[in-house]
């Protein structure tokens, strides 16, 4: 009974996606409890935004073709990278009441939060069985591997360090973004566009990882990915000049960014710049998902983030086995869809991510994802703070906590403090 009463609790918050799927319920208060075990696969994750939620039903698309009689349940918990859904899945998982598989970032996200609590199964002969070990690029499968076992199921990987930008409104105002976009560039046309009016920059610093996965591509342009890297081994030092050049530029660009970035998400900053309101965002790849399901895609430009051409910050995103699931038999069925060559592909173009496979074939990519793809085979690959995978989750929270207070104030001394300060508490209970 507890079971159910929690379904319900959970499923009430999830996407509709039941119109278009018929075996899957987006409520569950019709949930039979009896229901035999094996009928129902309930999957967790964050994907309700429009084009999360899109490529979600693609994953769910290639399960109900392989398991016709599998009613789906989207579990779906709304919350930009996972903010609210994290807090909910913890209550689960600690009430020994998980779903059949969750969503996880790779890396200490999901070392600490699942691996270690003991929540997670070690999925290394389904990883063995299924050929995995030669179809995933060696830096990825070492971020699923702890002690030597898998513990996740990559389906995608979206790039962090991209900025989206309205070609319209550039147009209008006389600049044009190439290749590559400098800081310099980018600050002078920060000017050229404040003088218009316009703030070139759309914030949704609602989503508690917005200004923080700002502040990282910052870190990154200013380091380079060796020294991005060192940050989170601690071997680059968060007191040093560099971090206070990043902290400067931050400020900067907070300069001009839209007023009302505390009440927005980041897809209605993506939106703002959709509508011509703002010019560019600074946000991971789903928001090119975004842009593709509002049929935007010929309205919007990209570009790297900044100064941070050559390096690639990979959000990765993967499904989870938990120990005792409560429908086994379809919780390893849907991994084994989700490590699908073809799952990815569907996937893929809807969620603004490239398959996280390498061994497939990317000749019916659009033209977005052929870019990605190659950055990704040719870039420095570097993870993400912002998305779970570089730093521990008590080390992201402090960071977060301190990115707050640095919106508000603007004080770069502080800030660098509190930063300084999180990394020696991180390095020491790491
Ligand atoms: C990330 C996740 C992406 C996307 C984004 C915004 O953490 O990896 O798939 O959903 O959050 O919610």
């Amino acid at each position: 009974m507890a079971r159910s009463l929690n379904r319900r609790t959970f499923a009430g918050t999830s996407v509709a996606l039941a119109a278009s799927l018929p075996l899957m319920r987006a409520s569950a208060q019709d949930a039979t409890p009896a229901a035999n075990a094996e009928a129902e696969l309930e999957i967790f994750s964050w994907w309700t935004t429009a084009g999360e939620a899109k490529g979600l039903e693609q994953l769910f698309l290639a399960f109900s073709e392989q398991y016709p009689d599998v009613e789906i349940i989207n579990a779906a918990v709304a919350g930009g990278a996972g903010s609210n859904a994290q807090v909910a899945l913890q209550t689960r998982l600690s009430g020994g009441e998980p779903p059949d598989s969750w969503q996880s970032h790779p890396g200490k996200e999901l070392y600490s939060l699942y691996v270690e609590p003991g929540y997670t199964l070690a999925i290394t002969a389904l990883w063995e069985a299924q050929g995995w070990l030669d179809a995933y690029p060696q830096g990825l499968i070492d971020q699923v591997t702890f002690d030597g076992d898998q513990y996740l199921v990559p389906v995608g990987v979206h790039r962090g360090n991209v900025m989206f930008y309205n070609k319209q409104v550039l147009a209008d105002n006389g600049l044009e973004v190439g290749e590559e976009l400098t800081v310099d560039q980018y600050t002078q046309m920060a000017t050229t566009l404040a003088d218009a009016g316009i703030p070139a920059l759309a914030l949704g610093s609602q989503d508690s990882f917005a200004a923080p996965q700002l502040f990282e591509n910052i870190l990154l342009g200013q380091l380079g990915p060796e020294g991005y890297s060192g940050l989170w081994d601690f071997t680059t030092p968060w007191d040093g000049e560099e971090v206070t050049k990043s902290i400067e530029t931050f400020g900067q660009m907070l300069e001009h960014v839209n007023d009302d970035h505390p009440s927005l998400t980041w897809d209605a900053a993506m939106d703002k710049v959709i509508a011509g309101e703002c010019a560019f965002t600074s946000m991971g790849d789903w928001a090119w998902g975004h842009a593709v399901s509002n049929g935007a895609e010929e309205q919007i430009g990209y570009v790297t983030h900044a100064g941070t051409a050559g390096g690639f910050v990979a959000v990765v995103d993967g499904f989870t086995l938990p120990v005792d699931p409560p429908h086994p038999t379809n919780a390893e069925s849907w991994l084994k869809t989700v490590g699908s060559a073809e799952a990815q592909t569907a996937f893929a173009p809807f969620k603004g991510a490239i398959p996280a496979r390498t061994d497939v074939d990317t000749s019916g990519f659009n033209d977005y994802m052929q870019w990605s793809a190659s950055d990704f085979a040719e870039a420095e690959v570097v993870a993400s703070m912002a998305h779970g995978a570089a730093a521990s989750p008590q080390h992201r929270l402090s960071i977060f906590d301190a990115t707050v207070f640095f919106l508000a104030d603007g004080d770069v001394a502080s800030y660098q403090e509190q930063l300084a300060l999180a990394a020696e508490d991180a390095q020491a209970n790491q």
